[in-house]
């Protein structure tokens, strides 16, 4: 990593004192008032299911729908878009219940079909963060790619930066952004704000309290299969922006779990179930995560969108039945659910979520008894080996993570 960071050019300020810090719902609206004003018309989020022939199980980021659109096909609505996009990432699933990473999220976007670049993309990403969400503008950081062995560096973006006095840092793999292994690509420049109580310094490869919160990448290439680069027909810009990150910035809090939007999750979970705080945020996080899901028509299976939904639940009942076997989904309040998919627009009434997240608790605690009774067998009683997993599996459908949820303390032999 190359740092090109240059002294701070602005001193660090106290936090604005013009009012209170926005809602999550006031955040949409100044971000997507603020694109509107500048020509962008808004498009309607899609679900989180991708339709068929997408080789991604769920929607991952806010241009995920739009791709066809990146790569060149002309759009509806236009060559400027804004919106908010519901997504799904399940690599961050073991990071969930710390402060900052969930399951679904949502994504504040804004689009450049071929029409204006990188310069104008940044200049505005800086206008709306310190006049629109008053964020100082000491409290800001870019990074930018440095280049790599096929492409030199952005200096289109370096330069966009050095004009608007926000240091910048160079990376390599950190800023380069692609949805896949294939389709369309470019570098991009990542924008983080100074969360310390203490004024502003470092970098953010060095100091992780400057918190990422806008991608703003330019669409240049498509990645075919064999790895080359072609240029796109049309040159855009895609820009994300994780909604939850921002109001937590914006809210002056430490875990998006503290903002307006969970407040109902975390007022309420703890106090039910008499969780702490990362056993709370895991719970809030993949229940409402599930509702999502659920909502958008995906029911639990043994494998792709159903089996993800199916991990959500049984990491919450693991979760809830490790200090209580008796505790139950059907605890938990309609009003949480019906709120979720109401903030998502969604249609599922909220009892048919119930009942799936029901019947699938009933279905996991089946399996559990079926469980504890095979490995009381004698032929388990000492530690497993592969042969023993893949026999568990194979003929009686217990997964790995089940057998040693079962098994405390499982060593492997040999
Ligand atoms: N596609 C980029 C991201 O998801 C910017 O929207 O970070």
């Amino acid at each position: 990593m190359v740092n090109a960071s240059k002294p701070h050019p602005h001193p660090p300020t106290p936090p604005s004192p013009a009012g209170p810090p926005p809602t999550t719902r006031q955040a949409v609206d100044t971000f997507t008032g603020f694109f509107r004003e500048r020509g962008h018309r808004p498009v309607p989020g899609a679900s989180l299911v991708r339709p068929p022939g997408d080789p991604v199980l769920f929607t991952t980021s806010g241009m995920h729908p739009l791709t066809p659109y990146l790569e060149g096909r002309p759009h509806p609505l236009g060559r400027r878009l804004v919106g908010v996009q519901r997504c799904l990432r399940t690599t961050d699933l073991e990071e969930v219940g710390d402060l900052t990473h969930l399951t679904v999220f949502e994504m504040l976007g804004s689009w450049s079909l071929g029409d204006y670049g990188t310069r104008q993309s940044l200049r505005w990403g800086h206008e709306l963060l310190v006049g629109g969400f008053g964020i100082e503008p000491g409290r800001l950081h870019a990074t930018v790619f440095g280049g790599d062995d096929q492409l030199g560096p952005d200096t289109e973006s370096l330069a966009a930066w050095h004009e608007l006095g926000v240091p910048v840092e160079f990376t390599r793999e950190d800023n380069w952004w692609s949805n896949g292994p294939t389709g369309p690509c470019g570098p991009d420049s990542e924008i983080f704000v100074w969360t310390g109580d203490v004024p502003p310094h470092g970098t953010p490869g060095s100091d992780d309290r400057w918190v990422e919160v806008w991608n703003h990448v330019m669409m240049r290439y498509h990645r075919s299969e064999d790895g080359s680069l072609r240029p796109l027909p049309q040159r855009g810009v895609d820009t994300g922006m994780g909604l939850e990150r921002l109001v937590m910035v914006l809210q002056g809090r430490r875990s998006v779990f503290d903002i307006d939007l969970f407040e109902p999750w975390m007022r309420t979970l703890p106090e039910l179930w008499r969780l702490d705080g990362p056993q709370s945020r895991l719970v809030a996080d993949h229940l409402r995560s599930a509702a999502v899901v659920i909502g958008d028509g995906v029911l639990p299976a043994s494998n792709g969108r159903g089996y993800v939904l199916r991990r959500l639940v049984r990491r919450v009942l693991t979760t809830l039945w490790r200090d209580d076997p008796a505790r139950t989904l059907g605890d938990l309040p309609e009003s949480l659910v019906a709120g979720t998919l109401d903030h998502f627009g969604q249609q599922c009434p909220p009892a048919a979520v119930r009942e799936v997240l029901l019947d699938e608790e009933c279905r996991f605690a089946g399996m559990l008894d079926r469980g504890r009774r095979l490995l009381a067998r004698p032929r388990f009683s000492g530690p497993l080996d592969e042969e023993d997993y893949h026999y568990l599996h194979d003929t009686h459908g217990l997964p790995r993570e089940l057998i040693d949820l079962l098994r405390p303390e499982p060593v492997a032999r040999g």
